[in-house]
């Protein structure tokens, strides 16, 4: 099923969605009514998202949840690992583990903001896992997770079905809905994004029109499918920033039937429709977002996911890569595949990098000697997949990923060596007063 937001229905057993009751006194087969609830009941209907789950057992019938014992580099905000640090940080890519480690257990926290309990603010991991997920599922009761494969296939596999995924494919699990992740081709890594706040949506287009960047149409939902066993199931739930588990007596993927606007989804980052400068100037990147968690203050977002595909750079006298800048949204960059158009080195597919609120940045040395003595002609960027998540609130990095020998010590000597501009001799400096 496709579509952005669209309210959809779906039965695995001919019969089994009500028609036209939510909760009828007799559910079809004896099915068990559950709403879950992504947003205030109250909240406006455009912004509202629900669904409706019929299921074999209702959810509610489980045991008290206790503290996850396994060690975790799982953290969340409020981000008080570390002291926070303005220094621009780069990350060499995240190695594959030595041990059995699933996607709960492969997550590694390296920066955040906000906090779940305020409902603003987002938390960035890394996962790297080379086992599935057997016989345990996840769900995350601080937000929903935009996970974006770098290496290796992931099937995600979700109450409401199930969602194949791979590199340049992203993954949105709702807050809440309880998965399990596991890995076809073996060992798996990528990024994710653990959203507090308001829903990922589609940007507005204004003067774009009705058509371009993310289609809506592109957007892929499961279709039900339900598990029927009765051995015990791990859950691990993520509350209020720490781990808890309890033990199911059979699978908790036990959905026979849904219908609601409120679903695991799955977005291929090739279907992006880029718009770009046909002119002059190098455009602000929010032209290339993908999604977007706004906050109170219109066009400040929570959360920005933004990626940069590949596209044609057509642009006459101008600086075509990113110029230097310094922004007062934050900035964490990843690396799905090939290279990124700022930097010649050192950003390393599976990597990342952070940017934050006020921090001078831009192309490297190289890039940008390379830049400015091109001959411009239509030129197009291929083999590339980078993408950030943009924030308004300033990024805190872990004690993970400050102390971990994987953040390049020598990553601000990228911007040395400029040389100074010459001005013509006697220049007058302007008024002193
Ligand atoms: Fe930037």
């Amino acid at each position: 099923m496709t579509g952005f937001g669209n309210h959809f229905a779906t039965e695995s057993v001919e019969g089994a969605l009500p028609v036209g009751r939510n909760s009828p006194q007799h559910v079809p087969f004896g099915l068990y009514a559950e709403q879950l609830s992504a947003t205030a009941f109250t909240a406006p209907r455009a912004e509202n998202h629900r669904t409706w789950l019929y299921r074999l057992r209702p959810t509610a019938n489980h045991p008290a949840f206790r503290p996850y014992a396994a060690p975790t580099r799982l953290r969340s905000g409020p981000f008080e690992d570390a002291p926070p640090t303005p220094n621009r940080l780069r990350w060499d890519p995240l190695p594959l583990p030595a041990e059995p480690t699933d996607f709960i257990d492969g997550l590694v926290t390296y920066c955040g903001n906000g906090d779940p309990s305020a409902g603003a603010g987002i938390g960035i991991h890394l996962y790297a896992a080379n086992r599935s997920m057997e016989r345990r599922a996840m769900f995350n009761a601080d937000g929903e997770l935009l996970i974006v494969p770098q290496q290796g296939a992931l099937r995600v596999v979700t109450e409401m079905g199930v969602l194949p995924a791979e590199p340049e494919q992203i993954v949105v699990i709702p807050r809440g809905v309880r998965f399990r992740i596991e890995l076809p081709d073996g060992a798996a890594r990528g990024y994710v994004c653990e959203n507090y706040g308001a829903l990922f949506r589609l940007p507005d287009l204004g003067p774009i029109g009705s058509n371009g960047l993310a289609n809506p149409r592109d957007f892929e939902v499961p279709v039900a499918r339900f598990e029927d066993d009765d051995e015990p199931f791990e859950i691990v739930q993520k509350f209020c920033g720490t781990l808890w588990t309890t033990t199911l007596p059979h699978s908790p993927f036990d959905v026979v039937a849904w219908h609601g606007n409120l679903a695991p989804y799955r977005y291929d980052l090739r279907r992006f429709n880029t718009m770009n400068t046909v002119s002059f100037d190098h455009p602000d990147p929010s032209i290339f977002t993908v999604l977007t968690s706004p906050s109170d203050t219109p066009g400040t977002a929570n959360c920005d996911f933004v990626i940069f595909p590949p596209r044609w750079m057509v642009a006459e006298a101008t600086f075509r890569p990113p110029w230097f800048h310094r922004n007062v949204m934050s900035e964490f960059m990843g690396l799905i595949h090939g290279a990124y158009d700022a930097k010649a080195g050192g950003f390393a597919p599976g990597g990342a990098s952070l940017h934050n609120c006020m921090s001078g940045h831009g192309p490297d040395r190289a890039s940008y000697d390379a830049a400015v003595g091109a001959t411009l002609a239509p030129h197009r960027i291929e083999n590339t997949m980078a993408f950030m998540f943009e924030s308004r609130f300033p990024f805190r990095t872990t004690r993970f990923a400050q102390e971990t020998p994987l953040c390049q010590l020598d990553y601000d000597d990228c911007w040395t060596g400029f040389r100074k501009a010459q001005l013509p001799a006697n220049s007058a400096k302007g008024p002193d007063a």
